[in-house]
């Protein structure tokens, strides 16, 4: 733990500040997985302090943050580009964007694609923009950058109509309840928290058969999972292209956004969408003038990553696939709940008792596993608990002791059990 800081006092706002965020900050103090100082990282290990421990709470999953062709790679750009182009996109960009544009098209299979600095940027700026004075109709879970961007939204005029988590039929309840137009229906591709994806068929089809748009954040899909093949190594598809071709859907009145900065280990993103509303937004969406563009060793390891993906990709897949499979199925002979039906590499476990969270973290990093605490009031008190993610560069010694821990949790502390679950939901229905 650092030093505390200093306490002055001219601070009483900043005391009256304090107290409005208490459970935050006390999350903050208590956790030595929140908000830790890395001191250094060998491959999938980082030392903390003097304490070394197995990262699964990377979003690296192709691990292409460790590749060494890809690492390779940024030199050669640095020296014809410089570090930072610096213009903002509407003034002029890199040929780079132009053709990493053209091939992120074609491994998607959009009919085009437009590329921001990060998914948060596209949310704040494109979600307003596509509902105007609208409606929205928002995934109860969707992430919360998608929530902010709502926000916007609802500032600029538009009308927010929320429908339960993955719920299709409510959706449609809503959809056909409104007169109002534009519409738009904003959803995660694979969930961060949950680990699974939406019936993308299905809320395509609600979209098609009512004149709205869907907008599909599949950061944690993209890179992970892809089209069906007969040559598939494992049932995640081939070449990583997100859930919409992973579901065999096409891209009409669709819009897709991902980034490359879990998989790809880049800080860069993408809408994959038709090329008239990309030319619109060049000049409508703000962050394409007002904002900075990418650095260029981000553009490097992008063109590279994709290049790996051509080559090795559906190798690296297979391996998280079979990672997580191991897991899972310790987490079944264990009866552990987790929200994951998916086997897709984000396992969530919640506990049974929501204030045991410092304990087990304390408990997890003393056994020097790493995992994203996932504590109130960042989520509801039945789902405080821990994040695992897999990634392609988590080696197997690393799966073993993290299958060992997972046992030793179980053992000394209450997790959630199916059972146990169902009686949650049953109560949490008897409520309202
Ligand atoms: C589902 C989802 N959407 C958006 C984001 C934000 O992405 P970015 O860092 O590109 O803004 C995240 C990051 O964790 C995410 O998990």
């Amino acid at each position: 733990m650092r030093d505390m800081p200093l306490r002055r006092e001219s601070d009483g706002w900043l005391e009256r500040w304090m107290a409005t965020v208490e459970d935050l900050a006390r999350l903050k103090a208590s956790h030595p997985m929140l908000d830790a100082v890395i001191d250094e990282q060998e491959g999938r290990r980082i030392r903390i302090g003097d304490h070394w421990l197995a990262d699964f709470a990377s979003c690296n999953y192709l691990g292409l943050d460790l590749d060494q062709e890809v690492l390779d790679a940024v030199p050669e750009y640095l020296a014809k580009w410089g570090s930072h182009p610096s213009w903002s996109r509407l003034l002029g960009s890199p040929v780079l964007y132009e053709q990493l544009e053209e091939t992120t098209t074609a491994l998607l299979g959009s009919e085009d694609s437009l590329l921001l600095p990060t998914i948060t940027h596209i949310h704040m700026s494109v979600i307003p923009i596509l509902v105007g004075s609208g409606v929205l109709f928002l995934d109860g879970r969707a992430h919360k950058t998608i929530y902010d961007g709502a926000s916007i939204a609802r500032g600029h005029g538009a009308t927010i109509q929320r429908f339960r988590h993955n719920d299709a039929d409510h959706l449609e309840q809503l959809v056909k309840a409104s007169k109002t137009t534009p519409r738009v229906i904003a959803v995660d591709g694979v969930n961060s928290m949950t680990g699974n994806a939406p019936d993308v068929k299905e809320f395509a089809r609600i979209a098609r058969e009512n004149d709205a748009l869907l907008y599909i954040d599949d950061a944690h899909g993209f890179g992970v999972i892809g089209e069906r093949s007969p040559d598939e190594l494992c049932e995640w598809g081939l070449r990583g292209n997100g859930v919409v071709r992973h579901q065999g859907e096409t891209y009409d009145n669709i819009i897709l956004v991902a980034g490359f900065s879990k998989a790809y280990s880049s800080l860069l993103s993408f809408l994959a969408l038709p090329s008239r509303l990309k030319d619109v937004l060049k000049v409508a969406a703000p962050p394409y003038l007002y904002s900075g563009p990418s650095p260029v060793a981000s553009l490097a390891t992008t063109i590279a990553g994709l290049a790996v993906n051509d080559h090795r990709g559906d190798l690296y897949r297979y391996e998280i696939y079979r990672k997580t499979r191991t897991v899972m199925e310790r987490l079944h002979e264990l009866d552990i709940y987790t929200p994951n039906e998916s086997g897709f590499p984000l396992i969530e476990i919640p506990l049974a008792h929501h204030d045991d969270i410092d304990v087990v973290g304390r408990y997890l990093f003393d056994r020097g596993v790493y995992v994203t605490m996932a504590a109130y009031p960042l989520v509801p008190k039945d789902e405080v608990g821990f994040r695992i993610q897999i990634t392609a560069a988590n080696p197997d010694d690393q799966i073993e002791l993290l299958c060992e821990v997972l046992g030793e949790i179980s053992e000394r502390f209450e997790l959630q059990h199916k059972h146990h679950r169902s009686l949650l939901l049953r109560a949490r229905e008897a409520r309202g």
